[in-house]
């Protein structure tokens, strides 16, 4: 899965949370600088006082709703179930910023509702469970994604399917 990432660059991950794919991924890219970020404080907090790579940098606020993201340049981004437990708003808000940053990969790993496809059943009982808790939650239509992507500039390169009913989604800047 990490083979598809740049070898060298800036990797921006949003919404990195305890940073868990950060230091799963990034040690076998010592040559690309990773660089997390998130809007929780106690996390950001968490992320900057554990040992992490030499290449993973500590976390820095970023909304990824916010008018303004906080870093000049970026060549990707990576980010991991965020989608899903956001406002539908998110995914425009990811590949306006993409678009912005003008970065040329976007990978987005988490559950997606694929059409044509029958949802796998953990995947229909964690979409219940999202909405019971937020009306705005919920796992998205890849056919939505690809479409909000397609508006910024981005087409799908690849879709990797990963443990738990998850997929990696590749995107590259058209
Ligand atoms: C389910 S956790 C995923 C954490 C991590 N990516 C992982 O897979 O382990 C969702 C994360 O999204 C972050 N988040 C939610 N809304 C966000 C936003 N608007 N901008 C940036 N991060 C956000 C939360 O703070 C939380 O850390």
């Amino acid at each position: 899965m990490s083979a598809k990432l740049p070898p060298t660059g800036i990797l921006l991950e949003l919404a990195c949370g305890t940073l868990q794919h950060a230091l799963h991924i990034a040690p076998s890219h010592p040559d690309l600088i990773w660089q997390p970020s998130d809007i929780h404080a106690e996390t950001l907090t968490y992320g900057a006082n554990i040992e992490r790579p030499t290449n993973v940098r500590a976390p820095i606020y970023l909304d990824v709703l916010g008018d303004h993201w906080p870093l000049a340049q970026a060549d990707a981004i990576y980010t991991a179930n965020l989608l899903h437990i956001s406002p539908p708003s998110i995914p425009g808000a990811l590949f306006g910023g993409a678009q912005a940053l003008q970065v040329s990969d976007v990978f987005i790993y988490g559950p997606f509702l694929v059409e044509g496809q029958e949802t796998a059943a953990g995947n229909v009982q964690f979409d219940a469970d999202l909405r019971r808790r937020n009306p705005e939650w919920g796992i998205r239509s890849l056919n939505d994604v690809l479409t909000t992507a397609g508006a910024s500039g981005f087409r799908l390169l690849d879709t990797t399917p990963m443990p738990a009913n998850n997929l990696l989604l590749h995107f590259h800047s058209a």
